[in-house]
């Protein structure tokens, strides 16, 4: 599975120069683990970093100035960090394979005199075979719309990196001058549809696989219409017809699933799926002290919170990284150490996504450690700042000593606040 080694992101909302895990720029950070949990109070900015990262695929989706347009972005103007006069930034790191060389993506977009949001700049870089040190080489880069490209797996453009390594293997490649006609469109998401372009095209199905969820439990209580939708979508609105495909391609495989998440739910005896004369389907809850069946509609925020997210891990073909928002509000905190939990053995499979939650809940990152935990906070400059649990003074040591990371943070040992 391909992982997301670090990102930057400058002048986005509170993000004003915010770094998480390794980048070109920051080397010396460890690479992102496979659950990463970035906890912090109301305002740090947790909102915006999910929303950074959805915007990039909004972008790469439907043009940068409709990303900037949605409702809750509200333009360019609003979305750019106050007081900045410079571009948005980003920098994504991120490795095909665990043993492929790391590719780095540069992104930054501004506006032009009339306020329309832009490309104005793109890069691609990578080492070449053998580089064991210093920059890696450009294979794309676009100024204002206009560059170049290197087509196939090992050409790189002369002279834009610094390590010695071996010669770039050139045959194959070729050198692709570019011009965007609309500058509103991502580079890669043109040249990614390029079959001899297999870096690019490999780079923009990680970056559009991203999913990002954050579900509303009122949104699945509402009867959906009949029919069968291969993946849950990021409010839960579809949670009925995500079920009905999981029935309809394998059924036996279904009940098993219904009855291990009916052990995971408290109160919850059993999980029945029931199709309706209108051929939609229906879960019937028994539930301990009930003779009578429950339905979705009559299930409390916490207990369809958990239906989903189970749900959700039970994907078995999932998006490279799942962004989720806040998965502990209206649970119930006993239940947050168990998610996350699961959210931890779901990161760690084979063919399991990475996981980026945000949460403002101690008990859930009980159960995780200094080097999967970051602490969010605002500086008195009112922009973000991160922090890795393991780096804090003394965290990695109490943890050892048998103190859980929801306890030292509860108990301030993360330092928040102070300079
Ligand atoms: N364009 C912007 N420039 C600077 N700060 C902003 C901008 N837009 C929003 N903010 C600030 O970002 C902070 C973090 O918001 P948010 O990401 O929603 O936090 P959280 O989800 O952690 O509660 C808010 O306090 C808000 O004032
Ligand atoms: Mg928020």
């Amino acid at each position: 599975m391909a992982i997301l080694e670090g990102i930057q992101i400058q002048n986005y909302r509170a993000l004003q120069r915010f770094t998480l895990g390794k980048t070109l720029y920051e080397r010396e950070q460890d690479a992102l683990p496979r659950l990463v949990t970035v906890i912090g109070a109301n305002g740090s900015g947790k909102s915006s970093l999910l929303d950074a990262l959805g915007f990039l695929g909004d972008c790469l989706a439907e043009g940068v100035e409709a990303a900037c347009d949605k409702p809750h972005r509200g333009g360019f103007e609003r979305m750019r960090t106050q007081g900045s006069a410079e571009a948005v930034k980003f920098e994504v790191r991120y490795k095909e394979t665990p043993i492929a060389r790391p590719i780095s993506y540069s992104l930054q977009i501004a506006c032009d005199a009339r306020g329309r949001a832009q490309v104005v700049y793109e890069r691609l870089r990578q080492r070449r075979k053998g580089q064991a040190y210093g920059q890696p080489y450009s294979f794309l880069e676009l100024t204002n719309g206009q560059g170049y490209a290197w087509s196939g797996t090992e050409g790189f453009e002369q002279g834009t990196g610094t390590g010695k390594g071996a010669p770039a293997a050139m045959e194959g490649s070729e050198r692709v001058p570019i011009k965007m006609k609309d500058r509103q469109v991502l580079g890669i998401a043109t040249l990614g549809t390029l079959a001899n372009h297999d870096r690019v095209v490999a780079f923009r199905d990680f970056l559009s696989g991203w999913y990002l969820s954050c579900f509303v439990p009122e949104l699945a209580r509402s009867p959906s219409q009949a029919g069968a939708d291969p993946h849950l979508d990021r409010r839960g609105e579809n949670l009925s017809r995500y079920l009905q495909y999981v029935e309809r391609a394998n059924p036996e495989g279904f009940r098993q699933m219904l009855s291990r998440i009916a052990e995971k739910v408290p109160g919850i005896i059993d999980i029945t799926p029931k199709t309706e004369r209108d051929r939609r389907l229906v879960l019937e809850f028994s539930a301990k002290g009930f003779p009578d069946p429950f339905y979705q509609q009559d299930m409390s925020d916490g207990t369809l919170k958990m239906l989903a997210y189970l749900l959700l891990m039970e994907d078995p073909s999932p998006a490279p990284l799942i962004g989720i928002e806040e998965p502990d509000n209206g649970l119930h905190h006993q239940l947050l150490a168990t998610l996350a939990q699961e959210f931890k053995e779901y990161a760690s499979k084979a063919r399991g996504p990475q996981i980026l939650i945000t949460t403002h809940a101690p008990n859930f990152v009980d159960a995780l450690t200094p080097e999967e935990v970051w602490i969010l906070d605002k500086g008195s400059d009112g922009f973000s700042r991160l922090s890795r649990a393991a780096d804090l003074k003394g965290v990695r040591e109490m943890f050892a000593e048998g103190i859980p990371m929801g306890s030292l943070w509860y108990s301030n040992h993360f330092g928040i606040g102070n300079p």
